[in-house]
């Protein structure tokens, strides 16, 4: 997405070789033109794909996925990070250890939000090696509902979490992938 691709060589800032701050336009602050053009990226992508709900995880990814929801006119389900309380028998829970943050959370999504004869766009902002990713994948899995697919606006692959997922055989899609941040620089691979 070459508008995204411009965005990101203005705006982004590379922290250092594994990391890109995209605070501007994703993480902190939300741009709703841009942010309404990815969905509809998103939608075109999928839309003869009976996608039946979007699922994202909060917080980063509700903005797209719900621009995406909004254009595929289906719900959009944001699963919820909590801090580990007692198992909830009403709801579907992953723990996942976080590299990044060195702690454990564990996200869950409910059993009224997700169902057998769901079809599932999962959708996220940036991937880098997919804990929280793979555990959303575990719980579509655990409801027995189809994953039609997994859109990422920022896929990270000099890391590991998307080509992981597609050896889970799902079907990932970028809106942009960057091979590399060295030398304070953003790389594309495309
Ligand atoms: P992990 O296995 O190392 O924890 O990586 P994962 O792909 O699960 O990413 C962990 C969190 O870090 C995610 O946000 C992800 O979007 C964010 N992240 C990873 N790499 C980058 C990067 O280069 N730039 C930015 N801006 N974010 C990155 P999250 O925990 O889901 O938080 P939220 O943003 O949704 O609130
Ligand atoms: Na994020
Ligand atoms: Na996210």
């Amino acid at each position: 997405m070459e508008q995204l691709k411009q965005r990101i060589i203005q705006e982004g800032v590379v922290v250092n070789n594994q990391v890109l701050k995209l605070d501007g336009l994703i993480n902190h602050q939300v741009d709703p033109e841009l942010t309404m053009e990815m969905g509809r990226e998103f939608a075109e992508r999928y839309r003869e794909r009976g996608v039946t709900r979007i699922v994202t995880v909060e917080s980063s990814g509700i903005a797209v996925a719900f621009a995406a929801a909004y254009e595929l006119k289906v719900p959009l389900v944001f699963a919820r990070r909590k801090k580990t309380l007692l198992a909830d028998p009403d709801a579907y829970c992953e723990r996942v250890p976080s590299f990044t943050k060195g702690i454990v959370t564990d996200i869950m999504i409910s059993r009224e939000f997700i169902k057998e004869d769901d079809r599932i766009l999962f959708i996220d902002d940036i991937i880098a090696n997919g804990d929280a990713a793979r555990a959303v994948i575990k719980i579509i899995q655990r409801a027995g509902a189809e994953l039609v697919g997994f859109g990422v606006i920022v896929e990270k692959c000099f890391q590991s979490g998307a080509d992981s997922i597609r050896e889970l055989g799902v079907e990932v899609e970028s809106l942009v992938k960057i091979s590399s941040l060295e030398n304070g620089t953003v790389q594309f691979a495309d």
